[in-house]
């Protein structure tokens, strides 16, 4: 095994160990989470990829697992195909399940490869990026909640507020655009359905678009950013150590399907 990858396992292991308990309150439909934890992060650089950076004390896809586990009954975590080689077997860490996947080649192929491994009686199923820590357990709870409601899709996104402009000097009405986030909510079956088809997008709820099916917005948080590149750091690190966990806080969720 290459030190990178000693160091990584070792990353890892810390992050099975850390994952709080889900939310004890009763729910009616099975919610797992995908987190796809498998690029190379090549525009962030670096000895190891992105999400195994330590920011406040946690790598970055410590801070992403310990949100999605307060909403979630088991959780995928998709790894890269060589820290997969070291062939621990699956963590489960107390009443959340953790079972790891090999990431392939395309954030999709990864998708898929998680997807592969969620339980056949799972009903809702969440996606999210482990380069977004910052994305809280509500967030969580408004996507799966708009799923539980009938949407075959929830993706949450925030206005731009930035003027756009096209590389050739092209205006860009801003009010018409939207930046869509992670964690994204599926039916179960409509997201097996899309991605059986082995098509390739940046994000899920594209491909469910495409299929003609129902994608609905759930308001997104404009701190809910993506670690991207080295000045994102300092900002995650401000962001997830303000009250202690995560920045802005919330009114703590009370039903994982949303229901208040
Ligand atoms: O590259 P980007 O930042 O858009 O990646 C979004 C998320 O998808 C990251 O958490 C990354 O680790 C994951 N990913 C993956 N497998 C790939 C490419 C990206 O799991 N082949």
């Amino acid at each position: 095994m290459s030190d990178t990858n000693v160091v990584v396992t070792y990353l890892i292991s810390t992050v099975m160990t850390s994952i709080p308990n889900p939310a004890s309150a009763p729910s009616s439909s099975s919610i797992w989470t995908i987190v796809v934890a498998a690029g190379s992060g090549s525009r962030f650089g670096g000895a190891i990829p992105k999400q195994f950076v330590q920011i406040a004390g946690r790598s970055v896809l410590m801070w992403s697992l310990h949100h999605a586990a307060a909403m979630s009954d088991g959780i995928v975590v998709v790894l890269p195909a060589d820290i997969e080689a070291d062939d621990e077997p699956p963590n489960v860490v107390s009443q959340t399940p953790v079972i790891r996947a090999t990431g392939g080649a395309s954030r999709s192929a990864s998708v898929r490869a998680g997807l592969a491994q969620v339980p056949d009686d799972a009903s809702v199923v969440l996606v999210h990026d482990a380069a977004r820590p910052v994305a809280s357990s509500e967030l969580f709870r408004r996507v799966a909640h708009a799923v539980s409601q009938g949407a075959d899709a929830a993706t949450p996104s925030v206005a731009v507020i930035d003027t756009i402009k096209t590389v050739d000097g092209g205006h860009v009405d801003r009010s018409t655009l939207r930046a869509v986030q992670t964690p994204q909510g599926f039916a179960a079956d409509v997201l097996r359905m899309v991605h059986a088809a082995g098509e390739h997008a940046t994000d899920d709820a594209t491909l469910v678009a495409r299929a003609g099916r129902r994608v609905v917005d759930v308001e997104g948080e404009r701190w809910n950013i993506k670690l991207t590149e080295p000045a994102d750091e300092a900002v995650i690190a401000g962001l997830v150590t303000r009250s202690g966990q995560t920045a802005p806080m919330h009114a703590s969720p009370t039903h994982r399907d949303g229901s208040p």
